[in-house]
């Protein structure tokens, strides 16, 4: 469950104005719920969660795991860029423990590792490292099938995996995520006879955490999927309620909106455990990309406090003023730790003794929260009870619909994005792609 609290904007928009935001939002939801609007053969991520949970999928997806359990398989290298990795980077980031591989008692999943989410070749080199010690197999997602950054990993994790185990063991140990029919992977993966888990074509990338994109990486790694799509399915109900007083997703939406309009033209993620980093850069994504075009959009930013408190903390409190602050606020922690009493006290710290560490944390959180307000930076609240995959499968349907809301309101199309073209035309010409022949001379021309 998400809810929203408000309580850190009120100084800073006038009821008036948030009611006059909500009605948009409202108008926006309709939109959405009648699919009339801009985009609308993309919103196959609106009923995921009812209809993931009475499908097979998770089903089909821990058979996948079975069957690479029945290997001693030690390391999946989940290929994969953009919507095509954060959300499953960002589950496993908040669900697993943050010293698994230090540990000495690993457990018994597979070591999930990512790759294709850049063009390093040092980062390619090294992965080779860890996948030459290893029993490895291997996740290729791409809905296009056809993005550069994964096919090239992807053809360096195949070679090598053939080269190891030969073609027909090699084709067991790979599973294709891409679409129905279209795109380079999808021939490949007909062609070599990898088990393939399709991603529909009304579900973007940066919607489809739920759906085989997110799903296979989190059941792989050992996660409670159907726990992730039962709080998923919690708010799929509430937020297609047209209530301004319920629904969380128009709140959130309406708020951020209202600070929009009077400036506030950035919104920093802001979260308090640094396994929610990956939150952060999963929301950038799907708020930056949904928004971020016919020159309009909140420019979507995240910090993980305390420790950026110490670095980006300054700027908050008193650079320029065009910050607002959302903040995922989790009421408890999983984990118990108490600061006990020192009879020397030598470090002056005996005021804390008697708290739990996570006390110090929330009231970090409280004395930052009214500090930024009173710098001149709102705050918008979301909480969670704890984080586990119900809550956090709570957050993602939120943040989407939140997301189509929003971007209806700004009047631009949240589910398509032109703008991520640009880069890879240069980058094809400049490479030599056949076909780009023009574009290449023309850049050149330039350098
Ligand atoms: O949200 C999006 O559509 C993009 O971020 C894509 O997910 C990303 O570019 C990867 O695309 P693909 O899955 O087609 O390889």
């Amino acid at each position: 469950m998400v809810k929203v609290n408000l309580g850190g904007c009120i100084s800073f928009v006038k009821d008036a104005d948030y009611k006059a935001n909500v009605e948009k939002a409202l108008a926006a939801l309709e939109v959405l719920e009648n699919e009339t609007g801009k985009g609308n053969d993309f919103l196959g991520w609106k009923h995921l969660p009812s209809q993931t949970l009475a499908s097979g999928l998770v089903a089909e997806c821990e058979a996948v795991r079975d069957a690479w359990k029945s290997k001693n398989i030690d390391l999946v290298v989940v290929i994969g860029i953009g919507g095509s990795y954060l959300g499953a980077k960002c589950a496993l980031e908040a669900l697993s423990h943050q010293f698994a591989k230090q540990l000495k008692n690993k457990g018994e999943a597979p070591e999930i590792v990512f790759a294709g989410q850049n063009l390093s070749e040092e980062y390619m080199c090294e992965l080779m490292d860890l996948v030459q010690e290893r029993n490895a197999a291997c996740v290729v997602i791409s809905k296009s099938g056809t993005t550069t950054e994964p096919a090239v990993a992807f053809r360096l994790i195949k070679k090598y995996l053939e080269d190891t185990y030969g073609k027909a063991e090699a084709a067991e140990r790979i599973v294709a995520v891409t679409d129905k029919a279209r795109g380079a992977l999808k021939g490949l993966a007909t062609q070599e006879g990898y088990k393939t888990f399709v991603i529909e074509d009304n579900v973007g990338g940066r919607f489809s955490v739920l759906t085989p994109v997110g799903i296979l990486p989190i059941v792989l790694a050992g996660f409670d999927m159907n726990a992730m799509l039962k709080g998923a399915l919690e708010m799929e109900e509430l937020c297609a309620k047209p209530c301004g007083e319920c629904n969380p997703a128009i709140q959130y939406a309406a708020m951020r909106n209202a600070l929009y309009a009077q400036g506030k033209k950035i919104e920093i993620l802001v979260a308090y455990n640094p396994k929610l980093t990956f939150l952060g850069e999963w929301w950038k994504q799907l708020y930056g990309e949904s928004e971020g075009k016919d020159g309009l959009g909140i420019f979507p930013a995240s910090v993980n406090f305390t420790t950026d408190l110490h670095s980006m903390g300054q700027y908050i409190q008193d650079g320029e003023r065009t910050l607002m602050e959302t903040v995922v606020s989790v009421q408890k922690s999983n984990r118990s730790m108490l600061i006990e009493n020192d009879p020397q006290n030598l470090d002056g710290l005996n005021f804390l003794s008697g708290k739990h560490v996570e006390e110090c944390n929330a009231m970090a959180e409280l004395g930052t929260k009214l500090a930024h307000i009173d710098g001149g930076v709102p705050q918008i609240s979301l909480s969670i009870e704890c984080i586990n995959e119900y809550n956090l499968g709570a957050l993602f349907y939120f943040f989407e619909k939140a997301c189509g809301i929003s971007g209806y309101m700004l009047g631009v199309n949240p589910f398509d994005q032109p703008g991520v073209e640009a880069y890879k035309k240069n980058m094809f010409a400049l490479l030599g792609k056949p076909g780009y022949e023009a574009q290449a001379e023309a850049l050149r021309a330039r350098l």
